[in-house]
């Protein structure tokens, strides 16, 4: 038995691509007790990854050159000698970017199949739809009537948290690049203003959705969009903290502007950053809301999937950066 996996080659400066990875092909050993092999089917790509590509300390170590590619996968089950993972089982974790893994089951988790498609489990229904869930809803806090404002919004996180704002009696103004994603933002996801980050007059835009301001802007990029964003805040405005895309190859070094600080102060805002693994102990609930609220139909959940195997990887995950992707973002193996 062998398997193919992606190899972390060298260190990106700017944008990741291809010449960053190379596939190697290695013996795979039969499960042992308490052991079982997974085929993946799906891998994730995050914009974290170009953060786990990079020397340097951060939340997690970085990957070693030589090392497999950290990713969340999720697949089927062909071989097993753990009773809690049988043969034919489904499964999402953080298995690697490889075509076959072995597991003990730490950090790995059954899914039900039949639910929804194997992308979505990595998705909306998996860690993206999660962080969406516990940014919006445990720092962000949204009350009936008030604006929350979201920029990667037709992304994997941003898509969700429009809708659970929605769901929760708040006004969802999505932030996108593009007419194409904005349409989507209010034609499918249910949002009640689009902006277009790419508009020249994109503040004047973001002013105009938010007539009584911003109460809570879930911050996903940085950048201008969160300086405009965050001096447009009302009173008593809540900022949770969940991702920073613009600065993450390095491109953007511009920080917020005096006038977005003094936002802080002025608007009494409260500006809290989150990482997923801070809600570990309530993962069960958050999935049975988003499963709950998915199968209501009141949560729709796009994902952006692409073939070409783990050789295609570094090229698809650079989309992330530009914008290329609309949805959350899942490489598909054959
Ligand atoms: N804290 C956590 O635990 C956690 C967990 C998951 C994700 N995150 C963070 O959440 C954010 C969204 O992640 P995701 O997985 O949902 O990605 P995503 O939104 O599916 O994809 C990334 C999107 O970011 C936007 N973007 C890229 N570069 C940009 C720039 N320079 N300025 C403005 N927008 C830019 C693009 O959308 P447009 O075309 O609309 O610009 C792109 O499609 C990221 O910052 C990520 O790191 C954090």
């Amino acid at each position: 038995m062998t398997s193919d996996e992606l190899i972390l080659a060298s260190r990106p400066t700017g944008l990741p691509g291809a010449e960053n990875f190379t596939v190697r092909q290695v013996a795979l050993p039969e499960p042992g007790e308490g052991e079982f092999r997974v085929r993946v089917e799906v891998i994730s790509l995050d914009p974290a990854m170009r953060g786990w590509m990079s020397e340097g300390r951060s939340y997690v170590p970085p990957v070693e050159i030589g090392a497999v590619m950290r990713a969340f996968a999720a697949g089927t089950v062909e071989a097993s000698r753990h009773p809690g993972f049988p043969e034919g089982s489904s499964v999402v974790g953080m298995l690697g970017a490889r075509s076959h893994a072995l597991s003990n089951g730490e950090g790995v988790y059954r899914i039900e199949r039949a639910r929804a498609p194997i992308e979505r489990w990595v998705g909306g229904l998996g860690m993206p739809g999660m962080t969406a869930y516990f940014g919006l809803l445990r720092i962000g806090r949204p009350k009936d009537g008030e604006t929350v404002a979201v920029a990667a919004a037709a992304g994997a996180v941003g898509q969700i948290v429009g809708q659970l704002a929605k769901l929760h009696g708040a006004r969802a103004v999505g932030i996108a690049g593009g007419p194409e994603k904005c349409r989507l933002l209010t034609e499918t996801f249910g949002f009640d203003e689009a902006v277009d980050h790419r508009a020249p007059d994109m503040e004047a835009r973001l002013k105009a959705a938010c007539p009584k301001g911003i109460d809570v802007y879930f911050e996903n990029v940085g950048g201008p969009i969160a300086d405009a964003c965050y001096r447009n805040m009302a009173m008593n405005g809540r900022v949770p903290v969940c991702g920073m895309i613009s600065t993450y190859n390095g491109e953007s070094t511009e920080g917020l502007s005096l006038a977005a600080y003094r936002s802080i102060l002025v608007n009494r805002l409260t500006v809290r950053g989150f990482l997923i693994f801070d809600f570990a102990a309530d993962i069960e609930e958050a999935l049975t809301n988003l499963g709950r609220w998915h199968e209501e139909g009141r949560l729709v959940m796009r994902e952006d999937v692409r073939g070409g195997g783990l050789g295609a990887f570094g090229a698809v995950l650079s989309d992330l950066y530009t914008g290329a992707n609309t949805g959350k973002l899942v490489l598909k193996l054959d």
